[in-house]
C-alpha cells in the first residue's frame, strides 16, 4: 500500500501566516504539521508517499522534506495542483504514483495521537472498496458526518453529509481514507459541490452506494489544524502527550525528526 499526503490549499483560515508559507509547513509544537501525516503512514508501514501541494510556496517541502530518506521514508514524490479545486481533485493527482496499488490518503493537516497500523492490516485485507476512520467529536459540523442506520459506531452508514447544519451523528469522518484503484476513475465522474470543489465526501459516498464502504473508530484523539483554535488545540495536545504513538510510545525518530541539541 502507498501512502499520499494531500497537502495543497490556501491555508486562508490561517492568513496571515499562510501568505508567506503553506500551511503544511507550519509548526505544530517542535515539528512541522507535514512531519505528522508522515510519520502516521511510516507508523502504518507506509514508506513510499507522495506529497500532493500547490500554491506559491510549493518549493519550500522540498526544502523541507529533500527526498525523504533522512525521514525514513523509502520513496517521496511530489505533484503539482493547479489553482483550488479540492480534496478529490488533489488525489487525482496521485493516479500514475499510485500505479494500481490500494493507497491510504491522509490530509496534511490531520494529527493523531495514536497510529493507524490495525486499520492498515485490515484493509490490506480488504478484497476491495473503501475504509473511513471515523471519530467522535463534539462539533461535527465542520466535518463530513456519518448517518448510521440505527445507533451509532458499529451500525452500518447509511450517508455522508458534507459539514451539515443539522449533524445527524457526532461521527466526523476524519482525514485519513483507505481506497482501492476505483477511487480514481470515481474522482473522474465528481462534480463541483456549491463551494465548487470535488468533495471527498462524494467519492465515499460513491463507495458506499457501491456496498463497498467499511469504516473503524479511531483510537485515541484526532485534530485537524487548520484554523488558529485547532492549531492551538494541536499544539498542546502534542506538547502534553506527543503524537503518533505506537505501544503508547513515541518511535524513535530519525535524525531530521528530533530537534538539534545544543
Ligand atoms: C475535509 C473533508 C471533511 C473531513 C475533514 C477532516 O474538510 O471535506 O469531510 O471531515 O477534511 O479534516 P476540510 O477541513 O478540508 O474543509
Amino acid at each position: 500500500m502507498k501512502g499520499v499526503i494531500l497537502a495543497g490549499g490556501l491555508g486562508s483560515r490561517l492568513r496571515p501566516l499562510t501568505l508567506v508559507t503553506n500551511k503544511h509547513l507550519l509548526p505544530v509544537y517542535d515539528k512541522p504539521m507535514i512531519y505528522y501525516p508522515i510519520q502516521c503512514l511510516l507508523n502504518a508501514g507506509i514508506d513510499e508517499v507522495i506529497v500532493v501541494t500547490g500554491g506559491e510556496h510549493a518549493g519550500d517541502f522540498l526544502h523541507l522534506l529533500k527526498n525523504g530518506k533522512q525521514l525514513g521514508l523509502r520513496h517521496l514524490e511530489y505533484a503539482y495542483q493547479e489553482g483550488e479545486g479540492g480534496i478529490a481533485e488533489a488525489l487525482k493527482l496521485a493516479e500514475d504514483f499510485a500505479d494500481g496499488d490500494k493507497i491510504c490518503v491522509v490530509l496534511g493537516d490531520n494529527i493523531i495521537e495514536k497510529n493507524i497500523k490495525k486499520a492498515a492490516g485490515d484493509f490490506f485485507t480488504q478484497r476491495s472498496g473503501a475504509k473511513l476512520l471515523l471519530k467522535e467529536v463534539h462539533d461535527p459540523e465542520r466535518f463530513g458526518v456519518v448517518r448510521f442506520d440505527g445507533e451509532g459506531p458499529g451500525a452500518p452508514v447509511v450517508e455522508i453529509l458534507e459539514k451539515p447544519e443539522d449533524p445527524p451523528s457526532n461521527c466526523a469522518v476524519t482525514g485519513i481514507y483507505f481506497y482501492d484503484s476505483d477511487v480514481f476513475e470515481i474522482c473522474k465522474t465528481l462534480k463541483p459541490s456549491k463551494r465548487g470543489e470535488l468533495e471527498i465526501t462524494d467519492v465515499n459516498n460513491e463507495y458506499l452506494r457501491r456496498g463497498d464502504l467499511t469504516y473503524e473508530v479511531l483510537d485515541g484523539w484526532w485534530t485537524d489544524a487548520g484554523t488558529f483554535e485547532s492549531l492551538f488545540h494541536a499544539t498542546k495536545l502534542v506538547e502534553q502527550g506527543g503524537a503518533n504513538l505506537v505501544d503508547g510510545q513515541p518511535r524513535p525518530m530519525a535524525p531530521l525528526f528530533t530537534a538539534a541539541s545544543e
